[in-house]
């Protein structure tokens, strides 16, 4: 039955509001109560209904989130009052500068408001009858660059407000999450592209594309801090504005904080410069403390860059000085050559470090690296050791340079540099044993096939003993074959080969990450499998197909397209096939999951689940995902430095999990 204009309109008037409502929830509130398949399900409707009345399509649909199509440059926008930067404090004196000369300024007290310093860039967003209209950079703070569709596929910024505010104009920041940032840097080291310094280069590197597709393919997340204009009667406070941007649908940041005087101030600083920083999923560099009351702010007003109400507390860089006593070289799965600094141990930040990335010959180069160097080395993001640089006033003249090898030094095939690539790559392709053992390795390894037992010790073994030469082989394999080897009994035996085979039904979405396509990732394996539910179909699918895909660009279409071209892997494909390793994605199952029912709230980072990932495992499973701890909570997932939840769910008596706890009840042996 044909569908009229009318009724088009209304359906779809009704699927944005759902679809955002389930956005909203899942990005800003960070509690979904609808599974990813149905929150699918919804975003197919409106996909089909729109492509049959395109003249229905609105700059607030979510479709406009997968990012349109690219530009030739951005065009400017001047902000309408200059978007100032702060002044900094670099110490508790200087904190308390600040405030001597606040209250000398307004002649009393004044309190204050205290404020996660985001490690993003800065934009300017502009709703105009509740709608998301314009985007901006900050720029030179007078001028910025209009990325309005890059910032319509951020997640967690709303196109629509909770309410038609006439006009509105916030200021926030965009940021990548440290987990996307690790996940990122190392597809690009495989890719052979230039790795990003830090998150902060990362958000910006990926809002500033001019196609807002590869905007779309990154993770970003924002949070909003300040009303630069409301036609709303206007908040007293920034206590207030921040619940007021909070309850039009902006995510504002959870960690806000209202201080009587600087002395509380202090304290607040103390305690972040200590611990809480390290726990945070996204990177920030320091503290804002901002004047409480507007009219104040007023008072104090502003010099030509910063105003006089608010500093910036910088907190002290985490670094620390070693000596890198040898370079090596790693072949990686698709044979890009690693160079990595063997440093003397040294603390940083919470842990012992003794290698560095040095991530390219380019960056070894640029620093200016040597062995036996004495540099400085932080933690990019908090998580990776990086070398910040040289110390060169230390050498002794006995360093040496270091080049990376014109051979393969797992293979002996040559080593070569493709145009505009950063990466040297061993040219052995499946001939390279390396290339082959990672290849292995990432296919058993937890996101992938997850074959419990069967890590690259093991997998070494297995190629040396001759028993496998590629992923189709593992299927094959009989206990007998691996009783005479060294560290196999009976029971081990058998344990292994029955992970091999329940691997085999961890569906397509699974298996597309496993196989070791380049340029396809977890998210780009989730939108393929989800798309063409079954490895035949994707086989089938022409480029242009692939690409109208959400993440898919032409990149990854190209280099799918060349994996089911390449014989080897089609051999691969047909051993795995025949072993019976499923290749359809599962059908939608109507019955109630394990954790049908249940909530639980998410605190601390999990050893291998991202909170994405571990929301969706649950969700999948029934369950729902709060963020908060109550009465209400079932279960608290507690992970590494878990935050204030974890004491709640304690002081409740909430029953606590870890990730190994979470994983049975998903699968129901607990
Ligand atoms: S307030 C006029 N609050 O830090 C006041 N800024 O070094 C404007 N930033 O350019 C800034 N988190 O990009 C403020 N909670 C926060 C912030 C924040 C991050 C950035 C912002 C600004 C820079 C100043």
């Amino acid at each position: 039955m044909a569908i009229t204009r009318e009724q088009a309109q209304k359906r779809l008037e009704e699927l944005r509001r759902l679809i955002e409502e389930h956005n909203y929830r899942y990005f800003v509130l960070d509690a979904p109560i609808i599974s990813d398949q149905e929150f699918d399900e919804l975003m197919r409707e409106l996909l089909e209904l729109e492509a049959k009345f395109p003249e229905l399509v609105t700059p607030d649909s979510p479709s406009q989130r997968v990012g349109g199509a690219p530009r030739p440059e951005f065009a400017t926008v001047r902000h309408r009052q200059p978007l100032l930067s702060l002044a900094n404090a670099f110490s508790p004196e200087e904190l308390r500068d600040f405030d001597r000369r606040v209250r000398e300024l307004v002649g009393g007290a004044v309190d204050y408001v205290v404020e996660p310093k985001i490690d993003g860039l800065s934009v300017a967003l502009v709703y105009v009858d509740g709608v998301f209209t314009t985007g901006a950079t900050r720029g030179d703070g007078e001028v910025g660059e209009d990325v309005t569709a890059n910032l319509r596929t951020v997640r967690a910024l709303p196109l629509r407000l909770k309410r038609p505010v006439a006009r509105l104009e916030v200021r926030g920041e965009v940021y990548m999450p440290k987990a996307a940032f690790a996940r990122l840097n190392k597809a690009r080291e495989e890719a052979g592209e230039p790795v990003f310094a830090n998150p902060r280069n990362a958000a910006a590197g990926s809002l500033r594309q001019l196609d807002p597709k590869v905007t779309a393919s990154r993770t970003l997340g924002l949070f909003v801090y300040q009303v630069l204009y409301t036609e709303e009667p206007e908040p007293a406070t920034q206590m207030e504005a921040l619940d007021y941007l909070a309850g039009l649908g902006f995510p504002v940041n959870p960690y806000r904080l209202h201080c009587r005087h600087a002395g509380e101030v202090l304290e607040v600083v103390e305690e972040w410069t200590t611990e809480k920083r390290a726990a945070l999923p996204y990177e920030i560099d320091g503290l804002v403390i901002k004047v409480n009351s507007v009219a104040l702010q007023r008072v104090l007003g502003a010099t030509a860059k910063s105003p006089r109400w608010a500093v910036a507390y910088k907190f002290p860089a985490e670094q620390a000085i070693t000596r890198v006593l040898d370079i090596i070289v790693r072949v990686g799965r698709t044979g890009v050559l690693t160079p990595t600094a063997l440093l003397e141990p040294v603390r940083l930040a919470g842990s012992t470090v003794s290698r560095a990335s040095l991530h390219n010959e380019d960056i070894i180069r640029e620093k200016n690296v040597r062995i036996g160097d004495t540099v400085i080395i932080q933690k990019a993001g908090d998580v990776i050791p990086e070398v910040v640089k040289v110390l060169p006033e230390r050498r002794t003249g006995e360093e040496k340079e270091f080049h990376l090898p014109e051979r393969c030094p797992v293979c002996g095939s040559r080593v070569i540099r493709e145009e505009g690539e950063t990466a040297h790559r061993c040219s052995g392709g499946l001939a390279c044993p390396a290339q082959v053992k990672e290849r292995i390795i990432h296919f058993a390894s937890r996101s992938a096939m997850d074959i419990q037992g069967l890590g690259p010790a093991i997998v070494s073994q297995l190629l040396d003993a001759g028993l496998i030469a590629d992923a189709g082989d593992l299927y094959y394999l009989k206990v007998e074959d691996l009783l005479p080897l060294e560290r196999f009994a009976q029971q081990s035996a058998q344990n292994l080969i029955a992970a091999i085979a329940a691997s085999k039904n961890k569906g397509l979405e699974r298996l597309l990450f496993a196989l070791g396509i380049r340029h396809v990732g977890e998210r780009a394996a989730r939108t393929l499998a989800r798309h063409f539910r079954s490895l035949d179909r994707l086989r089938e699918a022409s480029f242009e197909e692939l690409t109208t895909l959400p993440d898919i660009g032409p990149k990854i279409a190209a280099s799918i397209k060349a994996f089911f071209e390449e014989p080897r892997n089609l051999e691969v494909l047909e051993k795995l096939r025949r072993a019976g390793v499923r290749m359809e994605a599962e059908a939608e199952s109507e019955t109630p999951g394990p954790l049908a029912g249940k909530t639980f709230v998410l605190t601390g980072t999990l050893p291998n689940l991202t909170r994405q990932e571990a929301t969706d495992l649950i969700v999948r499973a029934g369950g729902k995902v709060a963020g908060s701890v109550s009465r209400r909570t079932d279960y608290v997932v507690v992970g590494d430095n878990p935050g204030s939840k974890y004491d709640k769910a304690r002081e409740l008596g909430i029953p606590l999990l870890d990730e190994e706890g979470l994983r049975k009840l998903l699968e129901g042996r607990e």
